[in-house]
């Protein structure tokens, strides 16, 4: 038989999960959170190929905009920017003008860097939100520095990109196997948020939602579309629903 990558699959998620397991599960708190934006640098986006460029583009601002909605510190850092890594996108730095943002001069690993070390530990916060280019080495490599140094770690999947799926995917598996939560966007935005009549609740993440996640945001629009000027048309009428009083127009 010839072996794959594929014929390992099934053991190595296996072994995923039961490691998984063994880190208690923790839910995120807006009062204990730091948010890190790590190198979503203009000339490392061109290596992030396992997302459509646009949507990409869309995450990495979307992950910035969680500290403005929910008010949380935020660092920033850039790996040897003057290169062709480039800097950050300025609508990320027009976010934060007087967030720290720390340039490193060499160091692959943030954590390697003083001066990122010394921001981190400014914030006092236990619970770290991350993304970055790339997922194997910047968003890794800290995530796990992170976790060694006994921080909660989730790292959003959605904000980080690099060259191929397969590399993506064993680099969440290794982030998750180290005791990080590998969550999504909504995950993030869900668990800080809590309950909708919180305050950020509703009021405040549907216009956030309709920007940073339509899925969701165009819900709502329709919702409200309805509500103001909609009528139950024909075929709609007969669709299984407990009628409360409302009148059906045909
Ligand atoms: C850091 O956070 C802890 C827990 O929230 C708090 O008790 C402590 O006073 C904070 N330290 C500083 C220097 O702000
Ligand atoms: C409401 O819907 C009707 C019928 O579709 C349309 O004629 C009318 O212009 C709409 N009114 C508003 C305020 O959108």
């Amino acid at each position: 038989m010839k072996l794959t990558l594929s014929s390992f699959l099934p053991a190595m998620l296996l072994s995923t999960v039961t490691l998984a397991d063994k880190v208690p599960w923790e839910r995120l708190n807006k009062d204990d959170a730091l948010l890190l934006i790590i190198d979503l640098q203009e000339g490392l986006f061109q290596l992030a190929r396992d997302w459509d460029a646009t949507l990409y583009r869309d995450n990495m601002i979307a992950h910035s905009a969680l500290g403005q909605v929910f008010d949380l510190p935020v660092v920033m850092t850039t790996s040897a920017q003057v290169g062709p890594n480039g800097p950050l996108p300025q609508e990320i730095l027009d976010m934060y003008p007087s967030s720290p943002l720390i340039k490193r001069g060499g160091e692959v690993d943030a954590w390697d860097n003083p001066d990122f070390r010394d921001a981190v530990r400014a914030a006092n916060k236990s619970q770290i939100i991350l993304a970055g280019i790339v997922t194997d080495v910047c968003t890794t490599f800290l995530a796990l520095s992170l976790r060694a140094e006994g921080y909660s770690v989730w790292a959003n999947i959605e904000a980080s990109g690099t060259t191929t799926p397969l590399i993506r995917d064993i680099s969440n598996s290794r982030m998750a196997q180290a005791g990080v939560q590998v969550v999504s966007l909504f995950s993030i935005v869900c668990d800080l948020m809590r309950d909708w009549r919180a305050t950020p609740g509703a009021e405040q993440l549907f216009p956030w939602l309709d920007k940073y996640l339509p899925a969701y945001g165009y819900v709502a629009r329709a919702h409200k579309a309805a509500i103001l000027n909609g009528t139950v048309i024909q075929g709609e009428d007969i669709l299984p629903t407990k009628k409360r009083g409302v009148k059906m127009v045909a």
